[in-house]
């Protein structure tokens, strides 16, 4: 299958970076290299480029499309969370830019047998890397309900999560769940006929749910941001990163508004107690949205926020 994704506030993202030409750079979230490609493409041969990605798919596709940069390139199958153990592997000391551009891909979606689209009949999977031991199947026939329900219900944001989740149970029971038809079938069935289509497919949350769990999407980002501000970038280095639904950007922004602050102290106290400092400068008060084009162009540009933070 021919790897298709078209890259998300790609111009944004590029002038966020301020790239250097002999500077260091991370990609957190190759995908189809579209982010990649353009940073490699300022970088001179004394500068340099290290991505992530979960999924060798993309790893392998990337690798192609990328060749021939005059840049060092470093291509890491593991997730971004573990950045500092290839940033120390490869000796590089410090970053002057990373960007995150978080999510699946299209190729990831559009591929049927990996499992991520409601839409299409496939293999109930998810996962980024195939090599991972979790999966969707794993997750839909073995977790209890209590906990399916707490999955939909925080990560899905759906309302009729306990009617879903009991709904699965009550399937399992009869023949293990294992397609994405079948699924879909489940949680349509389970949602009250005049609520089944009022908010969009009631299956886009529960599947946005599942591969949160699956993928461990949400779990430790708050903390790896803190991590690669202080841990990654160089003085004066940028963070950006693109987000595509509301639990995630809160993450961000809460992290990015943390780290910007110098005083985090209760509002009632009439002196500072918390000797909080700030680390970073937002470059911009209110995230960069996808023009009204990019959005006719690419519909899955439509809920992108992009945040950027300089180290300071
Ligand atoms: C939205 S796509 C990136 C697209 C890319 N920026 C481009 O322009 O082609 C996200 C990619 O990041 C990978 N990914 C998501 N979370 C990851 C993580 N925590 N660690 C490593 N890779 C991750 C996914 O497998 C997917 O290939």
């Amino acid at each position: 299958m021919e790897f298709k994704h078209i890259s998300v506030l790609l111009n944004e993202c590029i002038e966020a970076l301020n790239i250097k030409p002999n500077g260091w750079y991370m990609d957190g979230t190759l995908g189809g290299g579209g982010h990649s490609n353009q940073i490699a493409q300022r970088l001179d041969k004394n500068g340099g480029l290290v991505m992530f990605d979960l999924d060798k798919e993309a790893i392998s596709f990337a690798k192609e499309r990328l060749k021939d940069n005059k840049c060092s390139m470093i291509y890491a199958h593991t997730n971004f969370k573990n950045f500092k153990e290839v940033l120390v592997q490869n000796n590089i000391a410090g970053l002057d830019g990373i960007l995150l551009d978080l999510g699946v891909s299209s190729y990831q979606i559009d591929n049927a047998e990996r499992g991520f689209s409601y839409m299409q009949d496939g293999e109930l999977n998810m996962a980024m890397d195939a090599d991972a031991d979790l999966n969707a199947e794993k997750v839909v026939n073995t977790y209890s309900q209590e906990d399916l329900t707490q999955i939909f219900s925080t990560y899905g944001e759906e309302k009729f999560s306990k009617s879903i989740a009991k709904a699965i149970c009550e399937a399992r029971k009869v023949k293990p769940i294992t397609r994405t038809k079948q699924l879909v079938d489940i949680i349509v069935n389970a949602v009250p006929a005049k609520f089944r289509f009022s908010a969009g497919h009631p299956a886009k949350r529960v599947f946005q749910a599942i591969r949160i769990e699956v993928n461990g999407e949400l779990e430790k980002l708050r903390e790896c941001i803190f991590s690669m501000v202080r841990d990654g970038l160089k003085q004066g280095g940028r963070l950006a990163i693109i987000t595509f639904h509301s639990l995630e950007d809160r993450i961000v922004k809460d992290a990015f508004n943390l780290l910007a602050s110098d005083c985090i102290c209760d509002k009632n106290l009439p002196v500072c107690v918390c000797h909080h400092k700030e680390e970073v400068k937002l470059i911009n008060k209110k995230p960069i949205l996808p023009s009204e084009e990019e959005c006719e162009q690419n519909s899955r540009a439509h809920s992108a926020k992009l945040r950027v933070l300089e180290k300071l």
